[in-house]
């Protein structure tokens, strides 16, 4: 860690504690450059049979060890498509963890069902186990667990649970794509799985996304025929066996998607040791709480690295003013998501009490989060993170006066 004693903080004026950018994401690599200039001078610009996106669905199932995939336009629509081809009547309940992006709950509301929110454990910002029981109601046809920040869920209480109570599980993967639960990778425990590739995603393409289906293979292929107007892979006539709509990738965006699998693990592997020594440093240093990390997660794929402000840091500021001041120190960070009932969307909070979500709400206003391209700096980006929150600190016990004041 840097000495940054009697410092100003950037955002009141003073020096940065960081003055380079952390690496960008997404990376440009000859892989990619190549794999794309391939797609542009092959002509073959959208799927027209064996091309890049089937490539990538044959690499998606078997990285899941499922039966197959289907790669579609982006995470979003690999929800709605899921959910309609499941069968997700109108008017039926699907749990949804409060706290996600919030595609998570309007594709359930864009299928004409309603997201019913769920509140997370305060430790692992997954679905709370606890409240996903209470929530089940006799409408309940489905739950999506979302893994967020990388973090799995507990996919063997959901599994067993949702035979229990007959629900359909579609595990969103957005932000987890390798990360596993008891040694079996995330998106290989639910019904369906959705991944998203947009471009802060752990692999990106601009806009992109797939849907993992475990084994069913009437599934599948109903998937198949939704995301592309109702044709059977392959059809190249107006054999339209059904009403879909075209959710298609492209092939550049399927060769850009490939030409990262390769190096995906060592990277996550940098992720992960940098991930370590952070949590560690904000621990010993009393500078914030990493998430815990369940025992059962056997791996961790570190989308963002979420941290739970301290009581003493919480009543000198709030998470937003945290990560505006960080991000001044050329730390970039954000406060986390709201609940998704407490956006504009749904109402702005308006909901029946029984439905809150507390931790949820905590959450929204203790933590924040940064990129996984900061855990890509290794030491050196570690010790900026820790400086840069011991500078705030440090200077910020008059901060909320002073800033009140001003
Ligand atoms: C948890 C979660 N679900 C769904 C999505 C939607 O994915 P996309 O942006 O590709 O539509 C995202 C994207 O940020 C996400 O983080």
């Amino acid at each position: 860690m840097r000495s940054t004693a009697g410092q100003r903080l950037a955002i009141d004026g003073g020096p940065r504690t960081r003055s380079i950018p952390f690496p960008a994401w997404p990376r440009v690599t000859e892989r990619g450059r190549r794999a794309l200039i391939d797609v542009l001078e092959s002509g073959h610009w959208w799927q027209s049979g064996g091309g890049r996106a089937e490539a990538l669905e044959e690499w998606l199932a078997a990285y899941h060890s499922t039966i197959g995939a289907v790669a579609v336009t982006n995470g979003t629509h690999a929800l709605e498509v899921s959910l309609k081809a499941l069968g997700i009547a109108p008017n039926s309940e699907v749990l949804v963890p409060a706290l996600t992006f919030i595609s998570t709950a309007t594709a359930v509301t864009a299928i004409g069902a309603v997201p019913v929110p769920v509140d997370i454990d305060r430790d692992t910002l997954c679905i709370d186990q606890k409240d996903l029981k209470r929530k089940i109601t006799q409408r309940s046809v489905a739950v999506v667990p979302v893994h967020l920040a990388g973090l799995p869920s507990d996919m063997s209480a959901i599994y067993e649970l949702s035979r229990l109570e007959s629900l359909l599980v579609i595990e969103d993967c957005a932000q987890a794509i390798g990360a596993e639960w008891k040694g079996r990778r995330v998106g290989s425990w639910g019904d369906v799985a959705t991944i998203s590739f947009q471009a802060a995603k752990l692999i990106a393409a601009g806009e992109g996304g797939a849907i993992i289906v475990r084994s069913d293979a009437e599934l599948l292929e109903r998937i198949r025929l939704l995301a592309n107007c109702g044709r059977a892979r392959g059809s190249k006539g107006y054999d339209h066996q059904l009403v879909g709509s075209n959710y298609r990738m492209t092939e550049f965006q399927a060769a850009l998607i490939l030409s990262q699998v390769d190096d995906f693990d060592d990277l996550c592997e940098v992720r992960a040791g940098a991930a370590r020594a952070l949590a560690q440093e904000l621990l010993d240093r009393h500078l914030g709480i990493p998430t815990a990390v369940a025992d059962q997660v056997t791996r961790m794929v570190w989308y963002m690295f979420v941290i739970r402000m301290t009581p003493s840091m919480l009543t000198r500021m709030t998470n937003v003013e945290l990560a505006a001041a960080l991000t001044a120190e050329g730390v970039p960070a954000n406060p986390i998501y709201p609940p998704f009932y407490a956006t504009g969307a749904y109402g702005g909070g308006q909901i029946e009490h029984s439905l809150r979500c507390p931790q949820a709400e905590s959450a929204a206003r203790e933590l924040i989060w940064l990129h996984h391209s900061l855990l890509l700096d290794g030491e050196r980006g570690v010790s900026d993170v820790v400086s840069a929150l011991d500078k705030i600190d440090r200077q910020s016990t008059s901060w909320k006066l002073e800033r009140r004041s001003g």
